[in-house]
Order: C-alpha cells, then sequence, then structure tokens
C-alpha cells in the first residue's frame, strides 16, 4: 500500500504557486473553472463486473465541472492546452463518487517524485538544455508531453474525450476484482480550431461558447471502460493499454445547464470511490488525495 507523502505534497503545491504565482481562493491547478448540473444513466452493462450503486440502471444526478489546466485563473483559454472535465456523481445513500478527467490520455510521471522533480526544473526557468537532460531522466514523461505539444485549442469543452487516466478496480458481487479504465466520449463532434482562428477568441472564450452551446439542448457523453487483462499495467499513469482491448459503454451522461453559483468547496478527489470500486496503488493517483487537501486548505482560507 502507497504511504502518505504530505511533506512531498506541500512541496508540489509551494513549487506551483512558485511557478504560477498564488491566486487567493483559487485551485492551484485548473483554477479556472465552470460547473453544470446532470444527469447521469447506466446502462447495467457493468452490473457484471461492479456493485457500485451509481453503475447499476437508476439514473443519478451529477455535478460537472470543465476546468483550463492552469493554475492562473486569468490565463487565456487558448494558451491553456489541457482541459478538465470533473464528475461528481449523487449516490443514492447521500454519499459521492468522483471520476476525474483531462483530454491528455496519460500522465508525465509514474511517481509523485518525478513530478516534483520536473517541477523543481520548471521553477528554475529552464532552457533547452535543462529540458533535455529532463527528458533524458524521466523518458516516460515524453508520451505526454508529445499529445500536449500537438493539441490544438478546443473551440468547445463539449467535443473532446476526457481521460480519468489511472486505472481503477470494479469489484462484483462475489469480489472478483476487474481493471479498468474510463473514457468520456462526446456526443457532439470532435472539432478543433486552427490555432489562428483561435488566436482571435477572447481569453474566455470557452466559457462564452458553452453558455451558446446549451441554448441547443444538452451536452452528452457516454461513459466507456477498457477492460484489462493480466499483463496490463495497473499502477503506472505514463501507460497506455493495447488499443485491442474490449471497450464497453456503461452509461451515458447529460450535462444540462451551468450552474451560475456553487460554493467551492468541492474537492474532486479521485480517490473518493464508492463500494463496489477500488482505487489501485499508483502512487500518482493515492498521491492526488494529499496534494488536493493541501490546495482545498490554502484555498478554503482565501490563501
Ligand atoms: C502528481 C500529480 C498531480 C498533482 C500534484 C495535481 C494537483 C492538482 C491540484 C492541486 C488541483 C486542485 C485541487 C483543488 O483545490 O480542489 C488539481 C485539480 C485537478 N487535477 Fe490534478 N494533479 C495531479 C495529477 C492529475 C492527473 C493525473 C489528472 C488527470 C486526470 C489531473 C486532473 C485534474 C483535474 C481535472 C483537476 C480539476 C478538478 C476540479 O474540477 O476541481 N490531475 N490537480
Amino acid at each position: 500500500m502507497e504511504q502518505n507523502k504530505p511533506e512531498l505534497a506541500k512541496k508540489a503545491i509551494d513549487l506551483i504557486e512558485h511557478i504560477a504565482g498564488t491566486h487567493p481562493g483559487y485551485r492551484r491547478a485548473h483554477a479556472k473553472g465552470i460547473y453544470c448540473e446532470a444527469v447521469f444513466t447506466p446502462n447495467g452493462h457493468a452490473s457484471p463486473y461492479t456493485t457500485a450503486a451509481h453503475l447499476q440502471k437508476e439514473k443519478v444526478k451529477a455535478i460537472v465541472r470543465f476546468s483550463d489546466s492552469s493554475p492562473n485563473p486569468n490565463m487565456v483559454d487558448m494558451f491553456s492546452p489541457v482541459k478538465g472535465m470533473s464528475v461528481q456523481f449523487q449516490l443514492p445513500d447521500g454519499k459521492a463518487a468522483n471520476l476525474v478527467g483531462v483530454t491528455v490520455p496519460v500522465f508525465i510521471t509514474k511517481t509523485p517524485e518525478a513530478f516534483v522533480e520536473i517541477l523543481s526544473v520548471m521553477e528554475k526557468k529552464p532552457g533547452p538544455r535543462d529540458l533535455l537532460r529532463m527528458f533524458i531522466q524521466y523518458p516516460e514523461s515524453r508520451a505526454a508531453f508529445r499529445i500536449i505539444k500537438n493539441t490544438r485549442p478546443f473551440i468547445s469543452y463539449s467535443t473532446s474525450r476526457y481521460y480519468p487516466i489511472h486505472t481503477f478496480y470494479f469489484v462484483n458481487e462475489a469480489g472478483e476484482k476487474q481493471p479498468v479504465k474510463y473514457e468520456w466520449e462526446p456526443d457532439d463532434t470532435w472539432n478543433c480550431a486552427a490555432k489562428r482562428e483561435a488566436a482571435v477568441h477572447p481569453a474566455d472564450y470557452l466559457e462564452a461558447e458553452l453558455t451558446r452551446r446549451f441554448l441547443k439542448g444538452p451536452i452528452d457523453f457516454n461513459l466507456t471502460v477498457i477492460l484489462g487483462e493480466e499483463s496490463d499495467p495497473v499502477d503506472d499513469s505514463t501507460a497506455a493499454w493495447p488499443k485491442e482491448r474490449q471497450k464497453i459503454t456503461i452509461g451515458h451522461l447529460s450535462i444540462m445547464r451551468k450552474l451560475d453559483y456553487m460554493e467551492e468547496n468541492i474537492v474532486f478527489d479521485p480517490t473518493v470511490v464508492p463500494q463496489g470500486i477500488m482505487c489501485t496503488d499508483d502512487p500518482v493517483l493515492r498521491f492526488r488525495s494529499e496534494a488536493y487537501a493541501v490546495s482545498f486548505e490554502r484555498r478554503l482560507k482565501g490563501q
């Protein structure tokens, strides 16, 4: 079992603040965001694999937060290439289950220690040689950086796939564990504007676009899971699974409207999962819980 790393979590958040500035009251990552109201309808296809209440047949309400990955809430939308979609399912017993995705399918490091090392390099405003040294030291980070570099600005939060990245275990009534990786697949056609076109958009164009998009009706996503096999790594968030793995659709999310006001006391801690789902020992997944708690504590105090 992965050990708690409270000092490392504080160090990570301190480094993010040194790099991106401190923005009192805001999340230390994904600072700019929009809350929405949604309903999730499971189709029962997950039932053989998990007893999780929200993945059976009954609809549940959900809160969704779309976000820009930058720790700076004033970041121009097009300059922040990774977007987030956080979903909090509201379970029948009053508890919550979180599923936190981004537009990139793999993370940049296997461990929180390596992530903090990379932040330390970034803090020193690295030149090309420092960056090259970093890529040699952490070759596993190349896949994520390559995808980020090739990402073009989005025209809408509604048109991307979102990947919760980490592996989770589904656990069924017999106690059998099935490793899964989730993906949100949009109903809206995938689309992205050319950089040239995006350059003329205002700083917060994604929020304005969302308002316009809701005039046409709800924004819909299918929730799918890829079923892992024995040889697939379950605790390495830099590793994708082979493409031929079976993928099943387990439900449908309908996002109805923007919430104009939302108390900022939600933490989308990705380790908050209900009975019938278990976290793997992926050290990055475990560490996120601690890092998000540090960020939450600071933003709640208005720091
Ligand atoms: C070492 C790894 C990571 C660190 C230190 C980190 C740090 C953070 C922090 C500090 C926040 C703000 C938390 C809050 O105040 O509520 C945050 C939010 C977020 N992170 Fe991470 N993160 C990590 C990995 C990841 C990964 C792998 C993903 C991919 C799924 C991800 C996706 C997000 C998203 C979507 C949000 C916004 C959540 C919201 O809407 O409130 N993060 N992250």
